[in-house]
């Protein structure tokens, strides 16, 4: 989920647009979070008025009247649903029963069933079926009970045991916008002529770059002029001292006349890649090649897209340097957590730096004496801050739900890293200076691979977008980018994808193969020529079947039996590596748009999931 809260600051705020304006505009940005849902609540005429609605922002604000409400203080959500189905009740804000309180929380509340049975006992009814409307009402009842509202909500706060970021506002003192965070991310940003709360820096960034991003256990509350913090244990934060400016990396980003954002990503990967590449230059990575060569183990965690960066980098940490490397789903990383031990290094890879399940390994991990190490996009977030080592990606914000760019960079970053350790070791047979020149490459040949594919990739969705089933087969490192591309047919097309080692595919899958059933190989050209007999034993159960290549490579069976062969610009293996993803994002797109469907919101997710 996704939250904002908006004071604007009082001397005649010279901000044409109005507070439920600022408040859409930074939902808006925000929605990438979850989009079930989305509510405000505005502090007007000394009473609180709330609107929230099931559906996406615009739907939520299609009303003018709505613009024309007068406030200065507001908070909105957007909503992805954990506690309750996504319903107009169980949207956010929620209000306690004297309608003077209005809250918007992100996280889980683990205790909340004996919250609120504390509260019905103490006669508080209920409208939703939310974990979150506990902490309104509880705020109420220590309101009630003679405490500053403030009070009351640190007192509240206190009882919640689980992951928030809460913002809540009182009509009785209508200034102030309270907020606290546990887990669940949350940024104050200062601005002229309006100070903001936020899951996100993206959501204010126009209209604010000065920023605090809160720890862990923080809470307090803005008003016109004036920035609070303070622990749950009651130490004041020096708030100036906290304050960072925000560069322009991070400033807002529009669709730039593509119809998604998640073509506008796929398209700006060569420009992302040479970001990457550059800004990994300028990065002093001493400290992390240092720990990463004497690591008596490496472990990659990570979840999502980013996972299959991880295990495509660990493939790589193996081959090319020989090392004991391991990629791991983050929320199953307990299943090595025992031994994890001092010595080992733990690379935590995550676009936002804030999935919690990766958060959580990482934690886990420095607990039990490993040295930690984030490849984030996001340099503010929480795992970034919370890791001994930071390599930042710099590809710019990905807005999308469904990752691109940061996937290639995250390859990109990945080999990078090992060439650099390459470099540093005689002992490793591996030519670095010619790994750096393959990586540095990516960028001119993912220009000429978003060229030559774009037709191919329109031909393969023609045909997958009729289909309930496809098959994604790779040997070695075109497995995890089978498995990025199977991924990205079932997030935004609904297709059920599965992909494989190709050489397993005999042992269980072909057995689903029958009359035109897509089959989508990836050969890279390298410890994968036997391929070629995967693809004969798909033609002969009379597959669909369409390859991605080396245009170099395009011979025996990959040329015979391919419906349809997406050439790939010869290049050396690092760049093919980097740049195979790319023909397999345009196919889920095209796959999606066929079909009718928003790629940009895809139904049940949320680009940051901040929920276990
Ligand atoms: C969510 C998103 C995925 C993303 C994954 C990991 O599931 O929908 O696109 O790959 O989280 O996110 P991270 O920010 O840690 O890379």
């Amino acid at each position: 989920c996704g939250i904002i809260g908006v004071v604007k600051k009082a001397s005649g705020s010279s901000i044409s647009i109005n507070c439920v304006e600022i408040l859409r505009q930074g939902l808006k940005k925000l929605e990438y979070r979850g989009y079930d849902s989305a509510g405000i609540a505005v502090i007007s005429q000394n009473s609180i008025v709330v609107i929230k609605d099931v559906g996406v922002v615009d739907k939520l604000f299609n009303s003018s009247e709505l613009l024309s409400i007068e406030a200065s203080v507001g908070i909105g959500h957007t909503r992805w649903a954990t506690h309750g189905k996504p319903s107009k009740n169980n949207a956010h804000p929620h209000m306690d029963c004297s309608k003077r309180i209005a809250i918007a929380h992100n996280g889980i509340i683990e205790n909340y069933i004996d919250l609120k049975n504390f509260l019905l006992a103490n006669g508080h009814t209920f409208s939703s079926e939310t974990d979150s409307e506990v902490i309104a009402h509880l705020i109420e009842h220590f309101k009630k009970s003679g405490m500053k509202t403030f009070n009351a909500f640190k007192k509240a706060v206190s009882m919640l045991r689980g992951s928030y970021a809460i913002v809540a506002i009182d009509a009785d003192e209508p200034n102030k916008i309270f907020f606290a965070r546990n887990v669940s991310p949350l940024i104050i940003g200062v601005g002229e002529e309006a100070d903001f709360v936020s899951s996100d820096i993206a959501a204010f960034i126009r209209f604010a770059n000065r920023v605090i991003v809160l720890n862990d256990g923080e809470l307090g509350f803005i008003s016109p002029n004036t920035v609070h913090i303070e622990t749950l244990s009651g130490v004041v934060v020096d708030v100036y001292n906290r304050l960072k400016i925000v560069d322009s990396f991070m400033q807002d980003v529009e669709k730039g006349g593509y119809p998604h954002y998640m073509l506008k990503e796929i398209m700006e990967q060569p420009y992302a890649l040479a970001q990457t590449f550059s800004s990994l230059q300028t990065q002093d990575l001493s400290e992390v090649l240092k720990i990463l060569e004497n690591a008596r183990r490496i472990y990659v965690v990570a979840a999502g897209t980013s996972y299959h960066a991880s295990l495509l980098g660990a493939i790589a940490f193996r081959r090319f340097l020989g090392v004991d490397a391991e990629a791991l789903i983050s929320s199953e990383f307990r299943v090595v957590s025992r031994v994890v031990k001092w010595g080992d290094v733990v690379i935590g890879v995550s676009q936002s730096g804030e999935t919690i399940d990766t958060l959580l390994a990482l934690r886990e991990a420095r607990e039990r004496g490993a040295k930690t190490v984030a490849i984030v996009n996001n340099p503010f977030s929480t795992i970034a801050r919370e890791s001994d080592y930071v390599v930042s990606m710099r590809a710019g914000p990905e807005i999308a739900v469904a990752a691109t760019k940061t996937f290639t960079s995250q390859v990109l970053t990945l080999l990078y890293i090992i060439a650099k350790l390459a470099e540093k070791s005689s002992a490793i047979n591996v030519d670095s200076k010619a790994m750096i020149h393959g990586i540095k490459m990516s960028y001119e040949i993912a220009e000429k691979a978003l060229s030559v594919s774009q037709g191919k990739a329109m031909a393969v969705a023609n045909k997958l977008f009729q289909k309930h089933s496809a098959y994604y087969l790779g040997r070695v490192f075109g497995v995890p980018i089978a498995m990025e591309g199977a991924l990205k047919l079932k997030e935004i097309a609904y297709i059920h994808a599965e992909a494989y080692p190709a050489g397993e595919s005999k042992h269980g899958p072909i057995a689903l193969v029958d009359k035109d059933y897509p089959v989508i190989f990836i050969y890279i050209g390298f410890l994968d020529e036997l391929i070629e007999g995967n693809i004969e034993e798909m033609k002969a159960r009379e597959a669909w079947i369409a390859t991605i290549a080396p245009e170099n490579m395009v011979r025996g069976s990959i040329e015979k039996y391919s419906n349809v062969v997406i050439e790939m610009p010869r290049a050396p293996l690092e760049t093919r590596l980097i740049t195979y993803a790319i023909p397999l994002q345009l196919i889920a797109y095209y796959t999606a748009t066929l079909k009718g469907l928003d790629p940009d919101k895809p139904r049940n997710l949320a680009k940051t999931v901040t929920v276990i």
